[in-house]
């Protein structure tokens, strides 16, 4: 049998649901022995422009697709479909990978139609940290009421997909969002996409008017990792460099519980340090003007240590905090900056998009527009942090470029450079 010949299958599928409003394409996939369409391959007509669809295993459009391609193969060999969701369409994003739940729609048409947040940082506080039980069971109590009020709020009864954060994150935070995700993309027959916390926070930018454009650096920094990465398209992800040891909103979080800032300290001490002087102490610069990407923040945060245990000790702790706070921040922000823009300057790129929570930190916002000749492309300060919206709108690119739906998926750990580019390129 020829390709092409499933391929007018599918197509005669597109013209007959045409006429009934929104219509789709689907290409066909034989799993099994061999060949024909491999999964996401666009072929001659398929490549129009097509509107969001829902043929899940047991519809009614499943089974008539089903029936036609089976009968084309003459029963003789299984086929799976594999679909094209295409503009326009409103993606429901669900983010619980840490101590935030967010949700958001995101309309592949009108940009982001609603998003809200609620954070435990209070629940936790006590703590010092996240307790991993404890953020799984709050997401858990907050997330279905909090889906409610960002539908009513975007307008809509139901989204036409899903998106998740399926990881890197804590486990059991994760499978309560994706556990979600997948029982309402049952009950609402749509299909549900796992998504990459990281992928969501360089993507992030795209939700504002003024969107970068590929290629970028991106420079994601948050609680949980620095990286510098050379951003070619969706999903194509060079990771240059990353943190050998602590990451940089960590070595924030780290050093204001030191000053006694409390849980999480970034903001916090990036606050005092406005009072401080930063040249007060000589910190060590991280790697500076050692080769490659890579960050390491643990010497920084040692010397730190030494020199606050030396102002407690001689008992003019309380006067010098917010200088310890602004040679701190000083430090850590040379090291980003001087290593984003050596990254830009080797591979070309005119563009550098800041991402993660560390991204709301004035001081690197503040440098880098100062020292990088190129554009610099920030979300919005609410978006730098954890977030539903960033999800969303991963997951509706990813959908838009033929990304197939999975099942519930929680990873823990999980490689931004695994990533691909989705299957339909
Ligand atoms: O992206 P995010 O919300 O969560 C993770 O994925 O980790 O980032 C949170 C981190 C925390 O370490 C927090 O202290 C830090 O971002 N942070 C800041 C600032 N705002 C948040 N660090 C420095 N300056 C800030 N203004
Ligand atoms: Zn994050």
């Amino acid at each position: 049998m020829a390709g092409g010949e499933l391929t007018i299958l599918a197509t005669a599928e597109a013209h007959c649901n045409r006429a009934s409003g929104p219509f789709f394409t689907a290409v066909t996939e034989v799993a099994a022995p061999r060949r024909l369409l491999r999964p996401g391959r666009r072929a001659g007509l398929l490549d129009q422009p097509c509107a969001s669809l829902v043929a899940r295993p047991g519809s009614a459009l499943y089974q008539r697709l089903d029936s036609l391609c089976a009968r084309a193969l003459h029963g003789r060999e299984p086929i799976y479909y594999f679909l094209y969701y295409r503009h326009p369409m409103n993606v429901l994003g669900i983010e619980t990978s840490c101590d935030e739940t967010g949700v958001a729609v995101y309309s592949s048409e009108r940009g982001l139609l609603a998003h809200m947040l609620h954070s435990q940082v209070a629940l936790h506080a006590e703590y010092g940290g996240v307790v991993p039980e404890i953020a799984s069971r709050d997401h858990l109590r907050r997330l279905l009421p909090l889906i409610e009020k960002v539908l009513e709020e975007a307008g809509i009864e139901r989204p036409d997909a899903i998106a998740h954060t399926a990881g890197p994150g804590l486990v059991g935070a994760l499978m309560v969002g994706g556990g979600m995700a997948a029982g309402l993309g049952l009950a609402w027959d749509c299909p549900v996409i796992a998504v990459h916390h990281m992928e969501g926070h360089l993507l992030a930018p795209l939700l504002e008017d003024e969107a970068p454009e590929y290629p970028f650096l991106a420079l994601l920094v948050s609680g949980g990792h620095s990286m510098l990465i050379d951003v070619r398209g969706l999903g194509r992800y060079e990771l240059m460099g990353t943190t050998l040891d602590d990451a940089v909103g960590e070595a924030f979080d780290k050093t204001a519980k030191l000053l006694g800032l409390g849980y999480p300290g970034g903001p916090a001490l990036a606050a005092l340090a406005e009072e401080g002087d930063e040249q007060a102490f000589e910190f060590p610069r991280p790697m500076l003007g050692k080769p490659g990407y890579d960050f390491s923040f643990s010497g920084l945060k040692t010397a730190v240590m030494l020199e606050v245990r030396r102002a407690e000790a001689d008992g003019t702790i309380d006067a010098r905090r917010a200088d310890v706070a602004a040679s701190f921040q000083r430090a850590a922000i040379d090291a980003l900056v001087g290593r984003a823009l050596r990254a830009a300057a080797d591979r070309d790129l005119e563009r550098i998009v800041v991402a993660g929570g560390v991204g709301a930190n004035k001081l690197l916002r503040a440098e880098i527009a100062r020292r990088f000749d190129g554009r610099v492309y920030y979300p919005r300060l609410q978006f730098c942090t954890d977030n539903g919206a960033m999800i969303a709108v991963a997951g509706a690119l990813r959908l838009a470029e033929a990304e197939p739906a999975g099942s519930i998926r929680a990873t823990a750990r999980w490689s931004l450079e695994s990533l691909s580019a989705p299957s339909g390129r």
